[in-house]
């Protein structure tokens, strides 16, 4: 047991339990969320370099990463495909976590840091379907801003810091390209991290 608590045994552990290898319990539904995140992650660093977040230059931006930048279609395509992977195979593992009820004690801090990056990811993809910057964009952000303000006393306030002051429009601010190039990702890959590290904590994916 003490081989799961040093952090470096962590990652180069001495032995693996019988059992938690057999794909046909988790399906690799979790596994394959976090490929799709490292996708998304080097996806999205590349565009990086050619997206500009505005009213304006968004939309034109994205025009010109997938026509004009070289394998810039392919990469935008990876980064949109990655993400709406990682939203169903999300989905379906926490639907094979409440199938094997793996929410139970132990594992129900981990099951509390899932539902964290559930809300994560459907963040992230909102705020990157916001930086497309088309008028479907302006619209969307359009109406978060204005449920959002329905919150009596802070929501106007909330609605800045979420999304700035995007145009109905467009959707494309500084503020949504923050959150979701740089702090949403950052915090995402933190509690990832956690979570894996939970898992052998809570004594590793088997049944209970
Ligand atoms: C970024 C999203 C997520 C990633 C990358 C991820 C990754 C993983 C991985 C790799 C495992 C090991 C077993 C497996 O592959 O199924 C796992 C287990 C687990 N996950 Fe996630 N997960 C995510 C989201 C969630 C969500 C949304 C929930 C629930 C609300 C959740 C709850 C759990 C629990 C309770 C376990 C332990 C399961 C067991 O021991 O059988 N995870 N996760």
């Amino acid at each position: 047991m003490n081989d799961q608590k040093n952090f470096v045994n962590h990652i180069r552990p001495s032995f693996v339990p019988t059992g938690v290898l057999t794909v046909l319990y988790t399906f690799c539904l979790g596994g394959l969320s976090f490929l799709a995140f490292v996708i998304l992650g080097i996806t999205g660093l590349l565009m990086m370099f050619h997206y500009q977040p505005g009213d304006s230059s968004g939309f034109s931006s994205i025009l010109t990463i997938a026509s004009v930048i070289p394998y810039g279609g392919v990469i935008r395509n990876l980064h949109y495909w990655a993400g709406q992977l990682m939203v169903v195979t999300v989905n379906l593992h926490m639907l094979r976590v409440v199938w094997t009820r793996s929410y139970k004690p132990p594992k129900q801090l981990n099951w509390l840091v899932g539902v964290a990056l559930l809300i994560l990811i459907l963040f992230l993809d909102f705020t990157g379907y916001l930086l497309i910057g088309s008028q479907e964009s302006g619209a969307a952000a359009t109406v978060a801003v204005n449920i959002l303000g329905l919150i009596p006393g802070i929501g106007t306030g909330l609605a800045q810091v979420l999304f700035g002051e995007p145009s109905a429009l467009s959707g494309s601010t500084l503020v949504v390209y923050v959150w979701h190039c740089v702090a949403l990702p950052m915090i995402a890959l933190l509690l990832q991290l956690y979570h894996f590290w939970r898992i052998r904590r809570d004594g590793g994916v088997r049944p209970l």
